[in-house]
């Protein structure tokens, strides 16, 4: 198949800025780069100006840190969605963005297909490719990683003197990192070693927290309908909020995972994750819930979360189903509005306190003391009914 345009995510590094000549090399095509801002911490206007330079016929660069947080971000959070019990997916749930906003520039720039530099044994590819057709069936998608003869680092650092790309002079760290507001995935290098302990320069979000300060700190976060909206009773946009909270936890040393997880395609792979904002208000988050929900709806949520968990993973956030369950969630946290206090100390968000228009806690049931409500007698009926299933087994059982 032919490609006469192509829109390529590209991050300003070496393989992407390589692979803007590789496409034009390979099929003769333009290229025009989308750089998104998801939070990276990098400056996009001198990324701009290097795809420019490398051979981009125009180079779109953009925030969307807002719409990552509300539109994506919150979603998964409402759920409370961590991938095998860890991984609060900030990778993950980037990809399918990131892969909308370049199929709105394909269709408006007429191309013809999408670049990535993704390899071919990751989830991120997966991700790329698998919302680009949803989104536009007929679309190419390239991953030249997948597919070309540059086998190392140095064969790509030779391509690159060839076509005068930038070749960066800080020495890069020996992992594959990702980073958004949401948080920062490490992979690769000596991390490939299972039995090796993460070196403390690893870590960028979070202070080591056995050197974390020695007082613990009290946070106060204020929810309305699953949202977080005010810290420390102050209200703020999504944006500014999750920045704040990632320097408050990540000043105490929290939001460190280390994980090996399954990867899609099947192999296992190991895992640094820092993500403080993210562990810190799903713990707050989690206890909401505790409060407000009823215990049917409390079990089936934490079920299905491990499913929306897995679907964000796996790289369908494009299908029925996740919009399914975001109705789901979208009802279940109609009442997920209140206060949590958290006590923030090395590297443990611990919560202390909680409270909520909604909660269904009742002290007078609850209660031991003299204004017990609860109607002690009934207990013994209640026991009863619920053992009769158990109490006939168990005589059929011994009738054998
Ligand atoms: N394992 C994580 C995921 O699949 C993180 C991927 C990180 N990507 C990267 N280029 N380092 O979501």
């Amino acid at each position: 198949m032919s490609v006469k345009k192509v829109v390529l995510a590209y991050s300003g590094g070496l393989d992407t800025s390589v692979i803007v000549k590789w496409l034009q090399d390979k099929y003769g095509c333009e290229v025009i780069t989308y750089t998104a801002d998801l939070g990276q911490n990098e400056e996009l206007e001198p990324i701009k100006e290097k795809a420019l330079k490398v051979g981009a016929t125009k180079a779109y660069v953009e925030d969307i840190r807002e719409e990552f947080l509300e539109d994506y971000v919150m979603k998964a959070f409402k759920f409370g969605a961590l991938y095998e019990g860890k991984y609060p997916l900030a990778t993950a749930l980037g990809r399918p963005l990131i892969t909308k906003k370049m199929i709105e520039i394909a269709k408006k720039e007429g191309a013809d297909a999408i670049a990535h530099g993704s390899t071919g044994k990751g989830n991120d590819q997966v991700r790329f490719d698998v919302s680009a057709v949803a989104l536009k069936p007929d679309i190419k998608v390239i991953a030249p990683v997948r597919e070309w003869e540059l086998k190392s680092r140095d064969e790509e650092i030779e391509y690159a003197k060839k076509y005068d790309i930038p070749i960066p002079v800080t020495k890069e760290k020996p992992y594959s990192i990702d980073r958004n507001i949401w948080g920062l995935s490490v992979e690769a290098g000596p991390l490939e070693d299972t039995y090796f302990e993460p070196p403390e320069d690893i870590y960028s979000m979070t202070t080591d927290p056995t050197k974390a300060p020695n007082e613990p700190e009290y946070v106060e976060i204020e929810f309305k309908q699953g949202i977080p909206v005010a810290l420390n009773g102050q209200r703020m946009g999504l944006v500014e909020l999750v920045d704040k909270a990632n320097e408050l936890a990540g000043k105490h040393g929290i939001g460190r995972v280390d994980i090996v997880e399954n990867r899609l395609v099947g192999i296992k792979s190991r895992e640094i994750y820092e993500a403080p904002a993210a562990y810190m208000l799903l713990e707050a988050k989690r206890s909401l819930d505790e409060l407000v929900l009823d215990r049917e709806a409390l079990h089936l949520k934490d079920q299905l979360a491990l499913k929306y968990a897995e679907l964000v993973y796996y790289g369908y956030w494009f299908c029925d189903l996740r919009e399914a369950l975001d109705a789901f969630a979208d009802k279940l946290n109609e009442k997920a509005t209140g206060v949590v206090r958290l006590k923030l100390y090395k590297g443990k968000a611990t919560v202390v306190a909680r409270k909520s228009p909604y909660a269904l806690y009742s002290k007078e049931l609850a209660t031991y003391d003299p204004e017990d409500k609860f109607v002690h007698k009934y207990g013994e009926a209640f026991c009863y009914i619920w053992g009769l299933p158990l109490k006939v087994s168990a005589q059929v059982k011994n009738k054998k």
